[in-house]
């Protein structure tokens, strides 16, 4: 049944429509106009970006939905900042990413191959930890990207001192606007001959990123990630920012967290990525993703090393799944194996029903059209 209009939800939600929209967009919904009848599993679903739990009256069937999140985060533990680095083509993200990886790894780990899992954890001088979200830089990825954002503590926005804000970089900046997600800059290419790093900072005061230099509050550190120079100053900055942000999350309660890759391996069946955000997952554990549910038969982190739980703020590979699940799915637990089977029923059931209420509005569209 069709229950509430985008304008009506906006209201609801106390937003503004064009933020609704943006998110919608993010999301991967295409009905973006004041006046469109939202679905309740579709309101549902954009009310969840805002962390407000929907109650849908005529639900179908059995769901799982993520905890409220607690007045008083304070009493809760501290957690590691996850953090994406986004930029234009070719300005030294990956390079960047392989910099800060290999610096994580320690004397005695220096033969162990790390495992491509869409997350790698770096263990700081000081103790404390930063999880990398690894996403890919090509535009086409973009939808993906968006969705890192929103996986996401904090963006550190690459940009080369040769080349300058591209659109990739103005992109990136509007996701992380969007997102609320602040950023640090983090120029980049700073050991290439007559390269300007000020003239950068000055050039992003035109797309909003008013770096500390100019009067802002947006950090901006200056790095070479081919030569490595920089790049501990920057991970010290996102500490930093992390520690204003004070972030925090439980510990003691079921897992909850985003798949951010997934595949089928020869030998090991479905395998996930996933980034856990509240909560603790433990070998064992039943979770649900989308329409696949897992009973956890083994995790491994970011160097193949087999753990038995995964906290907050921690990437890990899950094994046990009996459908592959889709990359951007929210994960949650449930209480059993039989929960975990009928809410996955409940929403294959209700994705035929949406696709049924496509294909009519689609068919209406047609016909409107002929005539
Ligand atoms: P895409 O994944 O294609 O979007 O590119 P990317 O942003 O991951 O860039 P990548 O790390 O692949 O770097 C592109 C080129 O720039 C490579 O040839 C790197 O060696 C070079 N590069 C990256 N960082 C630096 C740097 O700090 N200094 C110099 N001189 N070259 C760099
Ligand atoms: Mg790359």
């Amino acid at each position: 049944p069709l229950t509430i209009t985008v304008d009506g939800l906006a209201k609801l939600l106390g937003v503004q429509n064009s933020h609704l929209m943006r998110k919608m967009a993010n999301i991967g919904m295409d009905k973006l106009a004041n006046d469109y009848l939202l679905t309740n599993e579709e309101a549902a679903e954009i009310a969840l970006e805002y962390e407000v739990v929907p109650i849908i009256p005529d639900s179908t069937g059995p769901e799982l939905y993520p905890r409220k999140i607690p007045e008083d985060m304070s009493v809760h533990p501290l957690r590691p900042p996850v953090v994406t680095i986004m930029g234009h083509v070719d300005h030294g993200k990956t390079t960047l990413l392989d910099t800060l990886r290999n610096s994580s790894i320690t004397a005695g780990e220096a033969g162990g191959i790390t495992q491509h899992i869409g997350a790698f954890s770096v263990q700081l001088k000081s103790g404390q930890a930063i999880t990398f979200l690894d996403t890919p830089g090509h535009a086409a990825f973009s939808a993906m990207r968006a969705r890192g954002a929103n996986a996401t503590d904090i963006v550190v926005l690459v940009v080369a001192a040769d080349d300058g804000v591209m659109p990739q970089t103005k992109e990136a900046i509007q996701h992380a606007l969007d997102a609320d997600v602040p950023i640090i800059v983090a120029i980049n290419k700073c050991d290439k001959h007559g390269v300007d790093p000020s003239r950068i900072k000055d050039e992003l005061l035109k797309y909003g990123i008013q770096t500390e230099d100019l009067g802002g509050d947006i950090q901006a550190v200056e790095i070479s990630a081919l030569k490595g120079t920089g790049v501990e100053e920057l991970s010290e900055s996102i500490v930093t920012l992390a520690e204003i942000l004070d972030l925090r999350a439980e510990v003691d309660i079921p897992a909850q967290g985003t798949v951010i890759e997934s595949q089928i391996e020869r030998g090991r069946g479905n395998v996930a990525s996933v980034l856990i955000k509240r909560g603790t997952l433990k070998v064992g554990d039943i979770i649900v993703a989308g329409t696949a549910w897992c009973k956890v038969r083994s995790m491994a982190d970011d160097r193949g090393n087999s753990v038995k739980e995964a906290g907050p703020a921690s990437a890990v590979e899950i094994m046990g799944w009996k459908e592959i699940p889709k990359a951007g799915d929210m994960v949650l637990q449930a209480e059993n194996e039989g929960q975990a089977k009928s809410v996955v029923d409940s929403r294959v059931e209700k994705r035929k029903n949406k696709d049924k209420l496509a294909a009519v509005a689609a068919m209406n569209v047609q016909r409107r059209e002929t005539h």
